[in-house]
């Protein structure tokens, strides 16, 4: 298992370090158009496999794609990231450009990839990563709930007083501050349904802050998150790799799922070794819906900009 990050920077690095860590690929090649950069960054890595107990070998490169040739999955994390006070949105006249070349050059060099977007505006960068390769759709996923759903969970585990391991919930719809879902009706402690233990206005509470969790850290750090960024994409590629079969909710081109199309959006899906095996339609209620079909109109405008 051959696994490609484009960008060597905050998501990339830490995401190729848990990939490494979890030692279930034979290479990570980290690419940046930094001179340097991805080459600083996977010696650095590597430094600390006999500390950290993994055999995975990771390389950098500088803008050469030959060295990512015949990669399973290639994960996408250049671009900008968003500073306090900015949407996911207002990245999209800079990182658009960088994402379509780089999933270009991807698919010249590794005709069979599987590729993970994870730069924003991500729903539609993953949409523009579709039009821009023409890859059947099961080899292009967003990450994004993923990432969320282990924000609401480590919000749901803060009002319960519980450890995160009691508790499972999931987060549909658009990557954005206003388009995610937290689906607190389906969400449970240990099989009970959370809305046993916490008011409306906790679990009002739990939906804002999982929205607002990308904004909360970007005005603490200065800077968007990482870590849970990168393990969140390395839990993919592992699904992917290890074909474990395991249910994501991340961004998938839909035609006529959900009663939606012509768009890539946060759904939950079976990943596996073909990248998305299959797109789960779960039942949702009517406001579930409302929301849904609100938070697809907002990635339409977005993808509208492209
Ligand atoms: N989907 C998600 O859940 C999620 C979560 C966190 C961050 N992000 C997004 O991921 C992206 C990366 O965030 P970050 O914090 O790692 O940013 P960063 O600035 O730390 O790293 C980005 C890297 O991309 C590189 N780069 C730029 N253009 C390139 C190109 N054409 N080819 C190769 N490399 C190129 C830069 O040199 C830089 O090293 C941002 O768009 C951010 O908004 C998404």
């Amino acid at each position: 298992m051959k696994v490609t990050v484009v960008g060597a920077g905050a998501v990339g690095a830490s995401c190729a370090e848990y990939i490494a860590i979890k030692d279930f690929a034979s290479e990570v090649v980290l690419i940046d158009i930094k001179e340097g950069f991805a080459e600083g960054k996977a010696m650095d890595l590597m430094q600390t496999a006999s500390l950290n107990s993994f055999d995975t070998k990771i390389t950098g490169t500088t803008n050469d794609y030959s060295k990512t040739a015949d990669s399973d999955v290639a994960v996408i994390t250049s671009g900008i990231p968003r500073k306090p006070g900015m949407t996911r949105e207002e990245l999209i006249s800079t990182n658009a450009g960088i994402v379509k070349s780089v999933a270009e050059n991807l698919i010249k060099h590794s005709p069979n990839v599987i590729i993970i977007v994870v730069s924003n505006p991500m729903d539609t960068m993953t949409y523009l990563a579709h039009k821009a390769t023409g890859l059947p759709k099961n080899r292009i996923i967003g990450m994004g709930g993923a990432l969320d759903s282990a924000r609401f969970k480590y919000r749901l585990a803060e009002a319960l007083g519980c450890p995160q391991s009691d508790v499972d919930g999931m987060v549909i719809g658009g990557h954005s501050d206003t388009g995610m879902i937290p689906l607190t009706r389906l969400a449970t402690r240990n099989s009970v349904p959370v809305t046993e233990f916490l008011s409306d206005d906790q679990l009002t509470y739990v939906r804002e802050e999982t929205k607002v969790g990308g904004a909360t850290l970007t005005k603490l750090l200065g800077t968007s998150a990482w870590y849970a960024p990168g393990a969140a994409v390395s839990a993919m590629v592992q699904a992917i790799a290890c074909d474990t079969k395991k249910m994501f909710p991340c961004s998938c081109l839909l035609e006529g799922e959900y009663g939606l199309s012509d768009i890539s959006i946060g759904v939950p899906a079976i990943i596996g070794a073909n990248g998305i095996e299959k797109i789960v339609e779960i039942e949702l209620d009517d406001a579930e819906k409302a929301k849904l079909t609100e938070s697809a109109d907002a990635v339409k405008k977005t993808n509208g900009l492209l």
